[in-house]
């Protein structure tokens, strides 16, 4: 199979369903791959300066750690928020300054604190007292973060509060304990959950981070740094507009002082957009339901344990699941469907009940906004492995990159340019 990795070609204009049709024609078996735009994570660099003047996005390499993705925002001078040895390894190697990095892991093994000591990496957050023995222990020089516990009112986000941060009231016994250990308490870190809208939790949790920095400050602890998390979904920007407004305002009125650097940790809003996923429907067969009634199913070139993972997980997609048959289906009438991965597990289910036109086998469907949550949590089940992507990027976007772009860090892909 044609593996076009590490290659972008600069088009005009990204014209989705024209590249996706390329790409059909392009790749020798009936099997999945990805159209990625380039350009779409440099137009979100962008907006996000626009959006957030004070606040630098450090990007959460968990969400995408393609180059195309993560080696772009590094060469527009992102920072970086890395949860393990091996993302700061890939971090590192891009040649992001180490101070660039938070280590936004609360509960760490002993060897990654050991070895983001060894690599400089100072920043890293806690939330727990034996964390902080933990890291007295084999890194008492480190900027510790205490991260915060929120619980969103809406129950549709993926919530962290069960298993990262604590309470106001435990935060204020961890930095008393933290300055009886002689460890310094840099800032505060909190992540609301995965879909930020504005429910008045962002205003809470910058409000309850200043009290923290007041608290901490009076018992010796040189705080300067708050970050703020991710959330931002980057398949509609609306929202992110409407809530950077909130977080401003919050921001304005509780760190003005400008020796106080701010960061958040976006992932989605980075990589959501600029992947679409193509599958080929390889085999369909009529069951008959509950009801009697008969359903297709169809069976794709994915499935749970590759680009649906998050929702195998009993996590929810955190995109709208969007499907284009690449036919015009605006005549066709639509059948309740179900569509099934292509593991031996049962479990594997992608859909239990979708309106679908008829497909046939060999059909191909368009899955956009599938840049995030995707490629790294798809795992090697049954054999399979992991897509090919097809890159392009615009050439007006191209020009504005190459004047942006960092000399010392490497994109790690080629541009081609006609
Ligand atoms: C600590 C932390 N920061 C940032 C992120 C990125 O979140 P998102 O992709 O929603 O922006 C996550 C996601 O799991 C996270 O756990």
């Amino acid at each position: 199979m044609s593996q076009p990795k590490r290659v972008v070609r600069v088009v005009e204009k990204f014209d989705l369903l024209k590249l996706v049709q390329d790409g059909i024609d392009e790749i020798d078996i009936d099997d999945s791959f990805f159209v990625t735009d380039v350009g779409d994570v440099i137009k979100k660099f962008i907006l996000w300066k626009e959006l957030f003047p004070r606040i630098d996005p450090d990007y959460a390499i968990k969400s995408n750690n393609l180059s195309f993705v993560a080696n772009t925002l590094a060469a527009l001078g992102t920072g970086f928020d890395c949860a393990s040895h091996g993302e700061m390894k890939q971090v590192l190697g891009m040649g992001v300054d180490p101070d660039k990095i938070v280590f936004a892991q609360t509960v760490k093994p002993v060897h990654n604190i050991k070895m983001a000591k060894d690599k400089n990496v100072s920043k890293m957050t806690f939330d727990n007292e034996y964390e902080l023995l933990k890291v007295k222990e084999h890194y008492p020089n480190a900027d510790l973060l205490l991260r915060l516990a929120f619980l969103p009112k809406s129950s549709n986000k993926i919530q962290f509060g069960a298993k990262f941060g604590c309470s106001l009231e435990t935060g204020k016994y961890l930095l008393k304990k933290a300055s009886e250990l002689n460890v310094n308490v840099r800032g505060v870190a909190f992540h609301i959950g995965l879909g930020c809208e504005d429910d008045g939790i962002y205003t809470k949790a910058i409000e309850d981070s200043a009290e923290i920095f007041r608290i901490g400050t009076a018992l010796g602890h040189k705080m300067d740094f708050l970050d703020i998390g991710g959330g931002f979904p980057g398949h509609e920007t609306e929202s992110v507009k409407e809530v950077a407004k909130t977080i401003n305002t919050a921001i304005d009125m509780h760190f003005s002082a400008p020796n106080i650097k701010i960061v958040s940790e976006p992932g989605q809003f980075f990589a959501t957009h600029c992947m679409t996923l193509i599958v080929n429907v390889h085999s369909k067969a009529i069951k008959l339901n509950e009801e009697g009634e008969e359903v297709p199913n169809y069976y794709i070139t994915d499935g749970i344990y590759q680009s649906f993972s998050m929702k195998g997980s009993g996590g929810k997609n955190p995109t709208p699941l969007t499907i284009k048959t690449l036919r015009d289906t605006s005549k066709m009438s639509l059948k309740k469907s179900v569509i099934w991965g292509r593991t031996c597990d049962p479990n594997d289910q992608v859909e239990s009940e979708i309106l679908l036109p008829e497909l046939k086998c060999g059909d191909w469907l368009v899955l956009e906004n599938f840049g995030s949550y995707r490629i790294t949590t798809s795992s090697s089940f049954n054999g399979f492995l992991q897509h090919p992507s097809f890159n392009y990027i615009e050439r007006d976007v191209w020009e504005t990159f190459k004047d942006m772009k960092l000399p010392n860090i490497d994109i790690d892909y080629d541009v081609i340019e006609n």
